[in-house]
């Protein structure tokens, strides 16, 4: 094996230098093209991208919206699964949030920190969630929507389901929805997921800061995700019931006459059936609620629970796994329902190397002696879900830094996690070795006897980002100039088994660190080189990765170029060029020789 892997370079380019330039820079032999930045027309009157901003809220939910990350391109003949075209199919990717001073002409409009323009905040609301694209490759290789009955978009307000133990609970009861069923939209996108069944999972990040309440007491399902007396864009400032929404302060004499319970609609993961227009996106309260980065699944196996794992993105929060009690069978009719009943755990990473996945499962009786020791009552699992980091705490999980993407290795199922930065840890682990971690690491594990359903793992550091004097790579040896980095956050494996990482490195550690722009690594876990594969244009994230079955077309995201732009003050003007501002953007990366990209 050792022989064949020296014969054929798995990393054919040379590593793209650390840059500064406000551009994509891929590697010599390959091209990046701009496709779908925020604005282009895809459903509907198909309204044009005015270049002042000027586009209207109704036109910005019929356009691309902002900010993409997560994606995942379903090969046209997808719809129960895997498919195998690569010249059509959908692209779907999130919209994480926006840049409010480039959303409109001259940025929000506030009077005394007060939201005055409706008109305002629901173009900013249309331009969150998720956008849905048909899509198609021509001769020579380049992209185009095609305007089609799938192109769709959901938002922050699209109506939606509430499914698994949460549904219908108490906790869940609001003005707009008195019996705890129905939810409206979805914010905060970050990563995403892919069910085996061919729908795509949007997953909600940092949607507390979206809500503000003014109680003094805050009950835990609130404080305990760090909700706050102002919200971060003022959406709850605005009169009428759409805005309203977002101001969980308690008004009424019972919880169905306010919005005290409407933040417990939020912090799930949401599935969306791309093929289906007429359908509504479903929220998998058996999957947890917290800050969800992204969800992944286990290599599928018929007649064998469905298992899948997220991170909680939010400093020293916690790795989770979802078991399903029902077993996975190709042909189920509606196999969503096993994202609906099964088992949430949470990682403890032991010093020794070992780990073990805690049961958060009112009918287990660890978790019961747990909830005993700890003085916690739960009524119902409902309830535990809806309040996941408590029951996390309570267990006794590894507190991470920061978990972000997580992807499975094809050829082993080994899992792996980016960890991408920590400031504020109490002292360092095992599984977090540097007490203050400025520059992240990624960790993995093997699931004992390759059972991905089990409840004990081994883990181990597989990469230390960082400078060339403070990083370890994963053969061992310290980075260098072809491949150091810091902040890891997007994580892919590739169909032959190359890790591709993304990172999300802001502020100083962007302006003027070691680094350059974000950028694009390819790692080969077998024989441990890894590369820079791309650098992004100034002030932007690189995340968000897919690519067709044929492995000849890549598609990337470039997130918040020019992040910190007004509109009088352009720090990008990546990809319009100068005097134009920056869009976030997918890239779609080739060879030039039109050949498989390695
Ligand atoms: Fe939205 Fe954790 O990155
Ligand atoms: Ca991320
Ligand atoms: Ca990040
Ligand atoms: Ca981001």
């Amino acid at each position: 094996k050792g022989v064949a892997l020296k014969k054929r370079n798995r990393l054919p380019f040379d590593a793209v230098a650390i840059s500064r330039a406000d551009a994509i820079t891929v590697p010599a032999g390959y091209r990046a093209s701009v496709f779908v930045p925020w604005g282009t027309p895809i459903s509907g009157r198909f309204p044009a991208f005015l270049e002042d901003a000027s586009n209207s809220a109704q036109d910005q939910a019929e356009q691309v919206g902002m900010h993409h990350d997560g994606m995942h391109f379903f090969p046209a003949d997808a719809q129960r699964g895997a498919g195998k075209r690569s010249n059509h199919g959908l692209l779907v990717f999130n919209n994480e949030y926006v840049d409010a001073p480039l959303l409109h002409p001259n940025g929000p409009t506030t009077v005394n920190g007060q939201r005055t323009s409706a008109e305002e905040v629901r173009k900013e609301i249309n331009a969150h969630g998720v956008t849905i694209i048909e899509v198609r490759r021509g001769q020579g290789g380049e992209w185009q929507v095609v305007p089609g009955y799938l192109n769709r978009r959901i938002t922050a307000a699209t109506p939606m389901q509430m499914a698994g133990p949460a549904r219908g609970h108490a906790l869940l009861k609001t003005l707009h929805s008195p019996d705890g069923t129905a939810s409206r939209g979805t914010q905060n996108n970050c990563a995403h997921g892919v069910t085996p069944w061919g729908t795509y999972l949007t997953c909600e990040e940092n949607w507390a800061g979206y809500f503000a309440t003014r109680d003094a007491d805050l009950p835990r399902e609130l404080k305990r995700y760090g909700l706050r007396a102002t919200s971060r864009f003022g959406w709850d400032t605005l009169p009428g019931d759409e805005f309203q929404r977002f101001d969980a302060t308690r008004k009424a004499a019972s919880a169905e006459g306010d919005y005290r319970n409407e933040p417990n609609h939020f912090g799930w993961i949401v599935e969306i059936d791309p093929f289906d227009p007429d359908s509504q996106p479903v929220k998998h309260s058996a999957l947890g609620r917290f800050a969800h980065e992204g969800l992944i699944f286990a290599p599928v196996q018929a007649g064998k629970p469905l298992v899948c794992y997220s991170g909680d993105d939010s400093q020293n929060e916690y790795i989770y796994k979802y078991v399903s009690r029902g077993k996975y069978l190709p042909w189920l009719r509606k196999p969503g329902r096993l994202l609906d009943e099964g088992t949430l755990y949470v990682a403890r990473f032991n010093a020794d190397g070992s780990g073990n996945w805690l049961a958060l499962d009112l009918n287990d009786p660890a978790f019961q002696a747990a909830c005993t020791a700890a003085g916690v009552s739960f009524a119902d699992q409902g309830e535990v879900l809806i309040n996941t980091r408590l029951a996390a705490d309570i267990v006794g999980a590894t507190k991470m830094d920061r978990p972000e993407w997580g992807a499975v290795n094809p050829d082993n199922g080994e899992v792996y996690f980016t960890l991408t930065n920590n400031s504020s840890r109490a002292s360092a682990d095992a599984a977090n070795p540097r007490a203050a971690n400025p520059y992240g690491h990624i960790i993995r594990w093997r699931e004992n006897r390759r059972d991905h359903a089990g409840k004990g793992f081994n883990w181990d550091i597989f990469l230390l980002a960082g400078p060339q004097g403070d990083s370890q790579g994963p053969s061992g040896a310290a980075l260098d100039e072809r491949n150091i980095l810091a902040s890891p956050d997007g994580l892919w494996f590739d169909p032959d088994g190359r890790l591709w990482i993304q990172t999300d490195m802001s502020g100083s550690q962007l302006a003027s660190g070691p680094f350059g722009n974000n950028q694009m690594l390819v790692a080969e876990p077998r024989t441990g080189e890894i590369k820079r594969f791309l650098v992004g244009p100034i002030g932007a994230e690189v995340t968000g990765i897919s690519a067709t079955p044929d492995f000849r077309t890549l598609f990337v995201n470039i997130q918040h170029p020019g992040e910190g732009s007004t509109p009088g003050n352009l720090l990008s003007t990546w990809p319009d060029g100068p005097g134009r501002r920056p869009r976030s953007a997918t890239v779609v990366i080739s060879r030039e020789d039109g050949k498989r990209l390695m």
